[in-house]
């Protein structure tokens, strides 16, 4: 739905050079939930901006249901563009306007004729729901119904891809919980493709089928999910289940395992512990539900150095877990490849 190739922007200021999005590729399929993970300053808004050329990217190409955007004029990208909602951090409403004024807002400049636009108002609120909050205004609705009113007016065009930037970054975390559930509810209902951007990792974990984390205008790793999460090195993972440093005792193997789906349901430690007599120690995990599969991850401490231990990550491996040795000072080479 979204394709993103070689993107690249520069913004000059002061003489200054900042390269924001640095030969960014990106595929968003349709009707997925894809969110970009970084730091503030990693370029984030800057890619999305540059996705419904609010910013004009210096190289590279974006395409959104096919068609090039770079490459329309006039009407026909104005056309382009109402088929992208985007959604804010800090909502952008009209105070002088009710909740319905605001939702109605976009489809006066679209000149939806007056009778349509009060159905399709009605509709949008209802949507959203916030039905019975249409002739208040923004300065007397919480920061979550200011939220909703967004979503409302970013869909006043029926648009079939919608962008967020930082949507639930102003929120608390109940609201935040209600927003993003209200947004994986649109994405099944209308099959809305939706990228989002966030700095959250709560905000991948709830709703993202996908996920790329950027960092200095790079992606340095995408894919889906869990795929992400079966990866023992992947940043995401790191993000997602941070574990404390790890204080060996001397002469044993601290590893790793990342487990996702089927794997995480066996009881692998004491399968482990049974098999090979060994006593292992928990130094630290973390086991979470995203996108309905149960995930997570373990630091195990088990006696022994590498040699002692080589059958028994062969074990682990063989139950369908990624296993790393992470013992500080150990060299990956040294590991022998049980396969
Ligand atoms: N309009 C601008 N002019 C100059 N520099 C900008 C502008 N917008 C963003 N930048 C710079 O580009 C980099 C990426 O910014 P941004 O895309 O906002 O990152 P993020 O959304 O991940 O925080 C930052 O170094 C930022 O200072
Ligand atoms: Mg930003």
């Amino acid at each position: 739905m979204i394709q993103i190739e070689k993107l690249r922007k520069v913004y000059r200021a002061r003489g200054r050079e900042v390269t924001a999005v640095d030969g960014v590729d990106l595929t968003v399929a349709e009707g997925e939930v894809f969110g970009v993970l970084g730091r503030s300053g990693a370029g984030k808004s800057t890619l999305l901006r540059c996705v419904n050329l609010l910013e004009r990217p210096d190289a590279g190409r974006v395409r959104v249901g096919g068609r090039d955007l770079l490459a329309l004029r006039g009407p026909a990208l104005r056309r382009a563009r109402q088929g992208i909602g985007m959604i804010h951090q800090h909502f952008g409403l009209l105070g002088s306007r009710t909740v319905a004024g605001n939702v109605a807002f976009p489809l006066e400049v679209m000149g939806v004729p007056r009778a349509e636009r009060a159905a399709r108002v009605d509709e949008l609120l209802e949507l959203v729901g916030l039905t019975e909050h249409a002739r208040a205004h923004p300065a007397r609705i919480s920061g979550g119904q200011k939220q909703r009113v967004g979503i409302a007016r970013a869909l006043a065009g029926r648009p079939k891809v919608l962008l967020s930037d930082e949507a639930t970054s102003a929120l608390d975390p109940a609201t935040t919980a209600s927003i993003l559930e209200l947004l994986r509810d649109l994405n099944r209902r209308l099959g809305l493709t939706i990228l989002l951007i966030t700095h959250e990792m709560e905000v991948v974990k709830r709703i993202c089928d996908s996920a790329a984390v950027m960092r200095d205008g790079r992606i340095i790793e995408s894919g889906p999910v869990t795929g992400l999460l079966a990866r023992p090195g992947s940043e995401l993972t790191q993000g997602l289940f941070p574990l404390p440093p790890a204080v060996p005792r001397a002469g044993s193997t601290v590893v790793e395992v990342t487990f996702a789906g089927g794997a995480a349901d066996r009881p692998f430690v004491s399968a482990l512990a049974r098999r090979f007599s060994v006593d292992v120690t928990i130094l630290g995990g973390a086991v979470e539900t995203v996108g309905g599969e149960r995930v997570g991850r373990l630091r195990l401490e088990l006696p022994g150095g590498p040699s002692a231990n080589t059958a028994r990550l062969a074990f682990l491996r063989e139950s369908g877990l990624a296993v790393e040795v992470t013992t500080p000072g150990w060299a990956p080479a040294d590991e022998e490849d049980p396969r």
